[in-house]
């Protein structure tokens, strides 16, 4: 598939069939977010992979809203950033997340951005807060978000390239 029709065929899956996605698949997932580039090629992503099915709970409470989703995923993929490796945290963990979101879509495996950064659990707990609190994790990993994975065969319609709003773009000849 050429990467222009991967981009239209992505779309946020939010329903799972409980089924598992395979490993192979998982670990060219993590590939593409470990190929992603890095400002001054700093590399301060990690990435854990959750499987368990108590964890994935946790996960799907660590916001009020938006996040419930995860209670379903076969994997959840927790994008962490050393933010004393790199003060580009936000961005690099950014495209490492919509390059694995594309590589999921690749694979057709259906999957969902959930944001983490900037957002808070149903009892006001800074999100990232709750989840370092899961991994018991220093304060110095910072996390944009998590990328929610299963299967579903029934995908909404892909995207067209009649949505594409031209006018935001402006040429500067
Ligand atoms: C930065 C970012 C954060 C997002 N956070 C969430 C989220 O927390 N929960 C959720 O269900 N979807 C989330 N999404 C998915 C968007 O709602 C979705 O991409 C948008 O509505 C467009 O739909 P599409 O992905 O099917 O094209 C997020 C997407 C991005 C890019």
């Amino acid at each position: 598939m050429e990467l222009l029709d991967i981009m239209l065929k992505r779309r946020s899956i939010r329903e799972y069939d409980g089924e598992d996605v395979a490993d192979e698949k998982v670990d060219k997932i993590l590939m593409a977010g470990l190929l992603a580039p890095t400002s001054r090629n700093r590399k301060p992503c990690e990435f854990i992979v959750v499987k368990d099915n108590d964890m994935l709970k946790r996960l799907s409470h660590s916001k009020s809203a938006g996040s419930a989703m995860l209670e379903n995923a076969n994997c959840a993929i927790v994008t962490v950033a050393d933010s004393d490796k790199a003060d580009t945290w936000i961005e690099d963990s950014s495209i490492a997340m919509a390059y694995m979101d594309l590589m999921a879509t690749s694979l057709d495996v259906a999957s969902c951005w959930v944001q983490s950064h900037l957002r808070r659990t149903s009892d006001d707990t800074d999100s990232e807060e709750y989840i370092r609190g899961l991994f018991d994790l220093d304060d110095k990993y910072r996390i944009v978000g998590i990328l929610s994975l299963g299967l579903n065969d029934n995908r909404p319609p892909a995207h067209t390239l009649d949505e594409i709003d031209k006018s935001k773009i402006r040429y500067v000849k």
